[in-house]
């Protein structure tokens, strides 16, 4: 990770979970790390403990609204301002509601794309042409894909959501082939988790906390560090590496 010190990450979906993990992870290994969602009054406090622990690099919150592109491009736009531009993106921030294919609310369904697989979209394209407006070839952008966009799990709650992770298998791959016919040496990752405990399944069920609360005490589930290893695994990789999906399972996970 040591050529990674002092350059530039964005995570999205910082503020908790998945996200927050990855920021603390990257700034303890001396990042600058944007880390953007909501609630940034959480990504904040997270600022501040990583400064109180003493870690190398830098936290930098910023509110976004993933959903909506003027606040996607906004935020690009800061970070070329502040910080010239973004090397590392981490994709990450994402949802699943509870609508199925039958019966679902076309609202939620919109979201889970705007979110999951739009603003993914809008922020690799945008991370491109910073790092290439700035000739950075050694950059890297990994999604945070799910086990759930490899197979399909037979629950009517889930399967618009992996709908959007499949999207992203076949996104992941497709920049790959971009990048490679650009002739960079910009690389494309994801990781595909199994059940990690986060605010995920609350966020899923917020109408049945039993439930979600469930689902975590089901098994020994991930923990959000366990991805936040991942990507430094992934980061730390040589540059003529390119690793393509990271598929990881809590050990008890049935599918
Ligand atoms: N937990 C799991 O079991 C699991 C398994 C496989 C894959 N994943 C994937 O891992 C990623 C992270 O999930 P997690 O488990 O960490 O979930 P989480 O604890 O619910 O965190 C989700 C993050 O996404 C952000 N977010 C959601 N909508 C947003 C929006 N419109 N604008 C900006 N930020 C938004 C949230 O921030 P705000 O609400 O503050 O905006 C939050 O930081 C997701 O892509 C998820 O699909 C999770």
């Amino acid at each position: 990770m040591e050529r990674w010190k002092g350059r530039v990450a964005l995570v999205t979906g910082a503020s908790v979970g998945i996200g927050a993990a990855v920021a603390r992870a990257l700034v303890q290994h001396g990042m600058k790390v944007v880390g953007c969602a909501r609630n940034v009054d959480k990504i904040e406090k997270l600022a501040a403990e990583c400064q109180s622990a003493g870690y190398n690099g830098t936290l930098i919150p910023y509110k976004c609204d993933l959903s909506c592109e003027e606040d996607i491009l906004s935020m690009f736009s800061a970070i070329k301002t502040l910080h010239q531009g973004v090397d590392v993106c981490i994709n990450n921030a994402g949802l699943a509601h509870n609508e199925p294919l039958l019966s679902g609310k076309t609202d939620s369904w919109r979201n889970m794309i705007d979110v999951n697989v739009l603003a993914l979209s809008i922020c690799t394209r945008e991370a491109y042409q910073s790092m290439k407006e700035r000739n950075v070839d050694d950059g890297h952008i990994i999604n945070i894909n799910s086990m759930g966009g490899h197979r399909m799990v037979p629950s009517a709650d889930e399967h618009f959501y992996c709908a959007t992770k499949y999207a992203v298998t076949a996104l992941t791959e497709g920049l790959r082939q971009e990048l490679r016919e650009a002739k960079t040496h910009i690389r494309a990752t994801c990781i595909s988790p199994g059940i990690v405990e986060t605010e995920f399944a609350f966020r899923h069920h917020n109408s049945d906390p039993e439930k979600a609360a469930a689902v975590y005490e089901s098994i020994k589930c991930l923990k959000a560090q366990d991805i936040a290893s991942a990507v430094t695994y992934i980061l730390g990789a040589p540059p003529h590496v390119q690793i393509g999906d990271v598929q990881m399972r809590p050990v008890e996970q049935m599918s």
